[in-house]
């Protein structure tokens, strides 16, 4: 089965002529949203069944177009047989709200966050944050498009008409094993999709298209162009417009990334054109490359890298085919976009400064990654923010390869990469940035406002899914009262230290008298069931085997539950 897929990737760069109409994913708008996460079946490849997840279907979800402004309620039914969180990309929402590890969504039970929406018009995203178990339930298929309109958009002459004029594009590609299942543990990744559909062809209009893309892949950086190396305009980046269409022929797009592209097709009724990713132009550093490393671990490589025909190879995403205008179309594009002041150096209250290393040899490719010499951990507030700060945030990559670094909570400003300014497509709001390899120093200024939890935590992390889930991940608290917050521990009603644990023990504190636990998998499957003669504040727990697993503790007038991790 491996080699027949192989055999058809290596067959779709001989010809253009796809095979699959692309999916759309379908759009729901208004104020209250419903989504269902469940197993089902994709057909990726005709007569292979592969067993995928997805949110009101088998694969994707549905792209929630939200207003700025207007207040939304949201329903997660989480039908999968494992926990799991969902995570509004980019949003500016409350740490309640966020969707990041703690917020744990049982199987067959409900989440329903409800916030304003603050952001600008931009792309957006959502998708599952278990802590180690992202890259599984993303590769798996959850993962949807979130577009936020305003009235500035509005008043620009933009195509809005969505499946009409302006198109989401989830850009991935996901390894099979040979029964035709995805696998996750792979650098294997040689199947390319847009929207879940494989050989992907489309018919847009001879008119300003825009599309709507997103870098969903768990690793790999892509470089997009046409095939005919024409110009598009980039209009927007993660979190909202530009201040003026930028002209490219190519951008780079990172895992996590988003880019607002216009496509002038006026003069194109009856071509076609394919929208490519040039792998073989992606300098080497970068998952994607022909060499994924540089600088001082030059040498090394990422296993089974080099059999992957998509590392420094040109691979076609999408084949479009133009087709008669439709009614009323947009045919040119705009001069000026959005106006906003990006916030400068000098504004700032604070600075903060994360370096990333490998863990092990310097020339490690393979990760565990670690962010100022840690790893994720449950326990700890790695930074605790005043509300309202002004900061900057200094990255420096010590590793041999570039990580995409994202934020939650708010869209930052690039001050430079490198020491060089950001060229004008990078001048806008984002919130992953691809930071190189090679000890570069990437600096951004974000402020921490609206938003406040002294208990609850958001995330940073890199956006490469395996490195996340091995622990390049850290936390942190916005809070108007930063003296109340212990940054070494989660102020919860009961503490679990060491969270993960190494070695499967847990020593277990709480404020209240417990009567006794238990211990589910994140299937829901029950695997200890203790009752204490003496009820206790203290206790240590063992469990035998890797994973996650959700304590429940209960005392004479509560149930508390918590996600605890073993990762040895
Ligand atoms: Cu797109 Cu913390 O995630
Ligand atoms: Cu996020
Ligand atoms: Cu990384």
């Amino acid at each position: 089965m491996k080699k027949l897929i192989l055999l058809c990737t290596t067959l779709f760069y001989l010809s253009s002529h796809a095979q699959n109409a692309l999916n759309i994913p379908p759009s729901l708008t208004g104020g209250s949203f419903t989504l269902t996460l469940d197993e089902g079946t994709t057909q990726f490849y005709s007569g292979v069944t592969t067993n995928t997840m997805g949110a009101n279907g088998s694969l994707l979800g549905p792209t929630l177009i939200m207003d700025k402004g207007s207040n939304v309620s949201i329903t997660v039914d989480n039908q999968l047989a494992d926990t799991t969180t969902i995570h509004w990309h980019g949003l500016h929402v409350s740490p309640e709200n966020d969707g990041g590890p703690h917020t744990v969504i049982l199987p067959n039970t409900t989440w329903y966050p409800s916030f304003t929406v603050l952001d600008k018009a931009g792309t957006y995203w959502y998708h599952p944050h278990l802590h180690m178990k992202t890259n599984l339930h993303v590769s798996k298929g959850i993962a949807g498009m979130i577009l936020v309109r305003d009235t500035e958009e509005a008043g620009l002459n933009l195509p809005m008409t969505y499946g009409v004029d302006e198109f989401p594009l989830v850009l991935q590609t996901k390894g099979f094993d040979a029964t035709g299942q995805i696998e996750v543990e792979t650098n294997l990744d040689t199947s390319v999709m847009v929207n879940g559909t494989v050989d992907a062809y489309v018919d847009f209009p001879a008119q300003v298209v825009r599309l709507r893309v997103l870098n969903g892949s768990s690793q790999r950086v892509m470089e997009i162009g046409f095939s005919d190396n024409r110009n598009f305009s980039l209009i927007g980046t993660d979190g909202g417009l530009l201040a003026a269409p930028v002209t490219l022929n190519r951008y780079t797009i990172a895992p996590g990334q988003r880019a607002d592209i216009l496509l002038d097709l006026t003069s194109d009724l009856g071509n076609n054109i394919q929208l490519m990713s040039y792998g073989s132009e992606i300098p080497s550093g970068y998952y994607g490359a022909a060499q994924p490393g540089m600088g001082p671990g030059a040498t090394s490589s990422l296993v089974n890298y080099t059999s992957n025909p998509l590392n420094g190879g040109d691979y076609q995403l999408l084949d479009i085919t133009v087709v008669a205008q439709t009614g009323s179309p947009v045919t040119s594009i705009p001069s000026t976009l959005a106006t906003f002041t990006p916030l400068t150096e000098g504004s700032e209250q604070a600075t903060r400064s994360l370096t990333f290393t490998a863990s092990g040899a310097m020339n490690n490719l393979n990760g565990p990654f670690l962010i100022n010499g840690l790893s994720m951990d449950l326990n700890v507030i790695n930074y605790t923010i005043p509300l309202d700060n002004i900061e900057i945030w200094s990255l420096t990559n010590q590793t041999p390869i570039a990580h995409p670094f994202h934020i939650h909570d708010v869209q930052f400003f690039i001050l430079d990469i490198g020491g060089t300014p950001p060229p004008p497509e990078l001048q806008g709001y984002n919130d992953v940035v691809l930071v190189p390899a090679g000890m570069t120093t990437v600096r951004f200024i974000a402020q921490f406002n609206d938003h406040e939890n002294d208990t609850l935590p958001y995330m940073y992390h890199c956006h490469m899914l395996p490195h996340e889930d091995m622990g390049m991940m850290g936390q942190f608290i916005v809070t108007s009262n930063p003296a109340n917050i212990n940054e070494n521990e989660v102020s919860e009603e009961f503490l679990v230290y060491p969270n993960p644990s190494n070695n499967g023990s847990f020593q277990i504190n709480s404020a209240v008298l417990a009567n006794g636990y238990s211990v589910y998998t994140s299937e829901g499957k029950l695997i200890k069931d203790v009752s204490f003669n003496d009820p206790t504040s203290s206790f240590e727990l063992i469990i035998q085997n890797e994973g996650v697993y959700i304590l429940e503790m209960r005392s004479i007038d509560s149930v508390l539950r918590k996600m605890i991790v073993v990762q040895f």
